[in-house]
């Protein structure tokens, strides 16, 4: 979703500001903007499209300020186009902001600064917050040169330059002036400001959306996002709710608001790899199959240390042995792909530890009142670790008094911090916007989560544990094995790619893979698919199969196979084109699938781990086909961080 970028520095800002928003493109955008300060003025360019669309159009321009702010947007209030796009810029064009987050009492505030005499431009919510600032700032300017003129009669004049106040640890008006206006916002935010009035300076702050600040070797930096930073700054500073931060070309501080003051304050660090992941997608030709490649190497990094010594270990929990044994329900929270592995992983707590287990999307868990007490386990699954209605959900939790634990594959994200304890899901940078090695690597989290909870709970002996732990670990040359030969995937995309619409079918674990199929089908092929239990499919679904409708059953080896194969025969009895998932040496499925795809015989607890990379390779196979951009579908954001 959007990203903000800024730098103050002592080189061109431009194509710093460029090359941290094309970090930042795998998050999903249409539109893209930066201002920088050239001379006295603040240069605003926008473009609708590509990043190497601004790229090539800022060429003209040729910008050499060394100060400057950058936006990708995902547009939420008005459609994808220049005058939407970011940098907004005050009536008198003296500042300029970026915005990350939803105004939700835009409306309101646009109607009173429209009152009192604001111009608007564009259709957004965030245009409100660049004029509030405006307000601010000419009301501060106008008593503090009251002040200086006081100043100046007794003598005692302190000189205003940018530098000096940072040194002073003072905040400057523009920090004051965002300081205010925050202070009318409702909703949620990360903004970075600029104004001719200070030159070099940005100043940032934030409300639920995050905000990271570094010191490089030219100058400051500042990312709604750390992969925009990597190999530019060793550590950061991450901005916190209500913080605000003013960058100058050598330096920046960070204010806390106590009493309507600005105080300065240490903000939190986080100190990063250096390594960026985003670069290279090798010898792969898009990054979505690079990283469905990477899934064997996520399963092994995942698992790597926890069963050392005969037992499983999980310290990052945070929690004993006896805590968790005291935990009496369990509520998975997520969005998308992770709420498909959560899926996956409530058969498995409630198969293996016996404790109740709900799923819950996160955007209807945070509006309901769940019941939930000091002896709930709340795990949020994200793969960004960032997504709004997920940490909402978790925030409101804590309030309740749950322990909350995150599953996330970012390192220091907000739901890595915002929780009690966190498994890292070790996929690395995921950058194609469709999720495959996180779906993984979260399975794999959430399986190691439920033997640790059966194992806390007496459900499973340490000889059951170690043969489990040895199985699960065994999906790694599985997956191997699958991704070596995709002929079979490739003939059943061939037979789908021009269909109007396809149904994806299984029972227990091979419904939620179904849902999951079924979902990156939809995300970069753009061809309507749904799943559904396969039980279902005789109350209502069956209605839409006709010769030649595609239907792809899960059907490996499981409790209800044979009911998963009286189902395939009822949708072929009706014309279906049967594409079936299914385990080596299954040889009644051939008789009915049209095309069948093997993967090795594995426990039915963790064939998701395996049975996905068919599904995940025939998305991306039939999108190739249908002549689909295969790592930024159409519409959808990497990282959701609005309602
Ligand atoms: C977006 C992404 C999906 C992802 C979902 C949840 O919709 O496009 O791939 O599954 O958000 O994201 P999270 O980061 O919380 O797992």
């Amino acid at each position: 979703m959007c990203g903000i970028v800024g730098f103050t520095g002592t080189r061109p800002a431009s194509p710093i500001l460029i090359e941290g928003l094309k970090r930042l493109e795998y998050r999903g955008y249409d539109s893209a903007g930066v201002a920088v300060e050239e001379g006295s003025r603040i240069q605003v360019v926008c473009r609708t499209g590509k990043i190497s669309t601004l790229e090539q159009s800022l060429a003209q321009f040729s910008l050499t300020g060394p100060c400057g702010i950058g936006h990708t947007r995902w547009a939420t209030h008005g459609t994808p186009s220049e005058v939407n796009a970011h940098p907004h810029l005050s009536c008198d064009g003296k500042i300029a902001i970026v915005h990350n987050g939803i105004i939700e009492n835009h409306e309101e505030l646009r109607r009173i600064l429209e009152g009192r005499g604001h111009t608007f431009t564009s259709q957004t919510d965030s245009e409100v917050i660049v004029h509030l600032i405006e307000d601010a700032y000419s009301m501060l300017a106008f008593d503090s040169s009251e002040e200086d003129d006081l100043a100046d009669a007794e003598g005692a004049r302190r000189p205003h330059t940018p530098t000096s106040e940072l040194a002073a640890g003072k905040p400057s008006l523009l920090a004051q002036a965002v300081s205010m206006a925050c202070g009318f916002l409702i909703g949620s935010w990360a903004i970075c400001v600029m104004t001719e009035y200070e030159p070099g300076k940005i100043v940032c702050a934030r409300k639920e959306s995050p905000l990271v600040i570094g010191r490089g070797a030219a100058g400051v930096h500042v990312a709604s996002d750390v992969a925009a930073l990597a190999d530019l700054v060793g550590e950061v500073a991450v901005l916190a709710d209500g913080q605000i931060a003013e960058l100058a070309p050598h330096g920046f501080v960070v204010f806390g608001s106590h009493d309507d003051e600005l105080i300065r304050v240490r903000p939190e660090t986080m100190k990063l790899s250096g390594r960026s992941d985003t670069a290279d997608r090798g010898q792969y030709a898009d990054f979505m199959l690079k990283e469905i490649y990477e899934q064997p190497r996520v399963i092994r990094d995942t698992l790597e240390g926890r069963f050392d010594g005969g037992e499983l270990t999980i310290e990052e929990l945070g929690l004993t042995h006896e805590e968790l044994n005291l935990i009496d329900r369990v509520y998975l929270i997520a969005c998308g792909t992770s709420y498909h592995a959560s899926l996956v992983a409530k058969n498995l707590i409630e198969g293996w530890a016996r404790i109740p287990c709900e799923v819950e999307v996160a955007s209807e868990f945070r509006y309901r009142n769940p019941i939930v007490t000091p002896s709930t386990l709340v795990v949020a699954v994200s793969q960004s670790g960032e997504t709004a209605d997920t940490l909402a959900a978790i925030r409101d939790a804590r309030i309740k008094g749950a322990k909350v634990f995150g599953i996330t594959n970012v390192l220091g994200s907000p739901v890595a911090r915002e929780s009690d304890g966190v498994i890292y899901t070790k996929a690395n940078k995921e950058v194609a916007v469709a999720s495959t090695k996180s779906f993984t690597g979260q399975l794999v989290s959430l399986t190691l989560l439920a033997m640790l909870l059966a194992q806390s709970k007496g459900r499973l002996k340490q000889g059951q544990m170690r043969l489990l732990f040895r199985e699960l670990a065994s999906t790694a040359a599985q997956a191997e094995q699958i991704l070596k030969d995709t002929e079979r995937v490739h003939q059943a995309a061939l037979a789908s790619k021009d269909a109007k619409s396809a149904m994806f079918i299984g029972r227990g674990m091979g419904a939620a893979v179904a849902e999951e199929g079924a979902l990156k089908l939809k995300e970069v092929s753009y061809l309507h698919a749904e799943a559904y239990p396969a039980g279902e499919m005789k109350h209502g679904p069956i209605a839409l199969i006709e010769p030649g409708f595609p239907v792809i059953a899960v059907a490996t080896e499981s409790p209800t196979y044979e009911k998963v194969l009286s189902n395939i025969q009822e949708a072929k009895a009706r014309g279906a084109m049967v594409v079936a998932v299914a385990t080596e040496g299954d040889e009644r499925i051939s008789e009915h699938a049209d095309e069948v795809i093997y993967i090795p015989k594995i426990r039915d607890a963790f064939s998701p781990i395996t049975a996905i990379i068919p599904l995940q390779l025939l998305a991306r196979d039939i999108a190739l086909l249908r002549g689909c951009n295969i790592d930024q579908p159409r519409n959808l954001a990497k990282s959701v961080t609005v309602e």
